[in-house]
């Protein structure tokens, strides 16, 4: 049964490998999410990442952050957080990943 392990090492590899890049938080992120909750920082925004490709993507695949609007997302995620049984600084964490990384998406897309 040595096997297994093994597969399964190389499925999350696969399965981490499919998330683009793009989605890790960076400076313009922290930038902007600091424009909306001054007290964000990068731990935070990480956090918020870590849970939004993890425990985000338990029961369905990533949701694309631009296919929503703020209101949207504003909508839906205290239903998610309760599905992810998010305490409520994980929860602060992943909504504020989203809602910055979301805008900083649609923004370089105007350019
Ligand atoms: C326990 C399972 C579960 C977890 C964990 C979960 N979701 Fe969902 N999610 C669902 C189901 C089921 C639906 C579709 C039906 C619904 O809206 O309830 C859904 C729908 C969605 C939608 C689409 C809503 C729409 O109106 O089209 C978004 C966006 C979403 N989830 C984001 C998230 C995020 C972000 C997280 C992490 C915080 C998360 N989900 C965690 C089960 C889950």
């Amino acid at each position: 049964m040595k096997k297994v392990p093994v597969l399964m090492l190389f499925m999350s590899f696969v399965l981490v490998s499919c998330i683009p890049r793009y989605l890790i938080p960076n400076e313009t992120d922290l930038a902007t999410a600091k424009g909306h909750w001054a007290g964000t920082t990068t731990m935070e925004l990480k956090q918020g990442y870590n849970i939004y490709i993890d425990q985000c993507t338990d029961c369905h695949r990533l949701k694309k952050l631009k296919k929503y609007t703020e209101e949207e997302w504003l909508k839906v995620m205290p239903k998610m957080g309760r599905k992810a049984h998010l305490d409520s600084t994980q929860y602060a964490s992943v909504l504020h990943y989203i809602l910055s990384k979301r805008e900083d998406i649609l923004a370089k897309k105007k350019k």
